[in-house]
């Protein structure tokens, strides 16, 4: 079963064809990134015109790409919501137009669903149950995943989520955007040096970031962080070592320990910060438990996902119909 599928929620307009699930025959992003770093974040506005320009030349592309024709589909998958709303429209619409046109089946996809299955398109072998750590610019979510679209929310972020708190660190940090690879590429030039506090919030699953980001502006604040060539302070570059570390060791800690209590099989890790070379392999070397994480590409926002994903949307006959419509904070539980 080939499926087509659309992503558009928040600011990268892509689409991708995969066979059963498992089998990229095609994956294109059109990245917004250089028209929204000027801004120094996402500008909701013109995410959404951004996506009307790119969509069709995205789908063309997509289609050229793995040698088909509209008839080598057989059903569409599309990202309906969590997200922006202007966002996620575009998509939910064309994708509703080629089913339409096409008599094609159409399913809406959980965009954080997606990122879960990054991971089927690995060729690992899955094993239930598992849990789930999906790290994203709104979501830091640990989710008990028992079979295909059976979850539990164990925990969720009370703040900031991971992504948002390396975004806004990297802002007070004076390293652009988008901050999660900026503080990455910065820490690699540092020593996790400064003192920065841990939010663990005991006797629960949930996570929070909004001290730990807090502490790291009040240091700069204070000037105890040089930017200029005063060599006795510690630099931006332990700064960003230090919050990342600081980060990291929540996320790592809190999963593993999770993972234990609920006796899951796999830890599975998902989202754009999963693509951070530090949180992939402190939870690698220290989980007692096998760790699936998808290619690096294959972390940050692509339809490849929603396509794995809706392929097993469809072999549930979860089908939706052409009322089908974006809902911004969807959930997955
Ligand atoms: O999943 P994603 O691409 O979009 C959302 O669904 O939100 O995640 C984007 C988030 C951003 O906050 C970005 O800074 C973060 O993922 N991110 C990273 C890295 N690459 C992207 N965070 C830490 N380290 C990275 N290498
Ligand atoms: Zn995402």
């Amino acid at each position: 079963m080939k499926v087509l599928a659309i992503e558009s929620s928040c600011d990268e307009t892509a689409a991708a064809i995969v066979e059963d699930g498992a089998k990229i025959l095609s994956n294109q992003v059109a990245s917004q990134v250089e028209i929204h770093a000027r801004y120094g974040g996402i500008v909701p506005e013109v995410a959404s015109r951004q996506h009307i320009l790119s969509i069709i030349p995205v789908i063309e592309q997509t289609m050229s790409q793995a040698h088909a024709v509209w008839k080598d589909i057989d059903a569409v998958a599309v990202t309906s919501g969590p997200g922006l709303a202007g966002s996620l429209i575009v998509g939910v619409n064309v994708a509703k137009s080629i089913a339409l046109v096409r008599r094609l089946p159409i399913t809406g996809v959980n965009h954080l669903e997606g990122h879960i299955y990054a991971n089927w398109l690995m060729g690992y072998e899955v094993r239930f149950p598992m849990l789930c750590l999906i790290v994203s610019g709104g979501h830091s979510d640990l989710v008990l995943m028992k079979g295909h679209g059976d979850y539990a929310l164990l925990g969720r972020t009370r703040d900031d989520a991971a992504g948002e708190a390396f975004d806004k660190a990297a802002r007070i940090l004076g390293l652009g955007y988008p901050g999660g690879p900026a503080i990455e590429r910065a820490a690699a030039k540092g020593t996790p040096s400064l003192p920065l506090p841990r939010s663990w919030l005991e006797g629960t699953d949930d996570f929070s970031f909004s001290g730990v980001k807090t502490a790291l502006l009040r240091m700069v604040e204070a000037g105890k962080i040089a930017t200029g060539q005063d060599g006795s302070l510690p630099t931006v570059a332990d700064a960003a070592a230090s919050f990342q570390k600081a980060v990291v060791d929540v996320l790592v800690t809190k999963t593993i320990a999770a993972a234990k209590e609920h006796r899951v099989d796999q830890i599975l890790l998902a989202g754009g910060v999963a693509a951070n070379r530090r949180l992939r392999k402190q939870l690698m070397d220290n989980s007692p438990i096998p760790v699936l994480v998808p290619d690096i590409g294959l972390c940050t926002d692509n339809a490849a996902m929603i396509a794995a994903c809706g392929y097993f949307r469809f072999r549930a006959k979860r089908v939706d119909g052409l009322d089908l419509d974006a809902v911004p904070n969807l959930s997955m539980v």
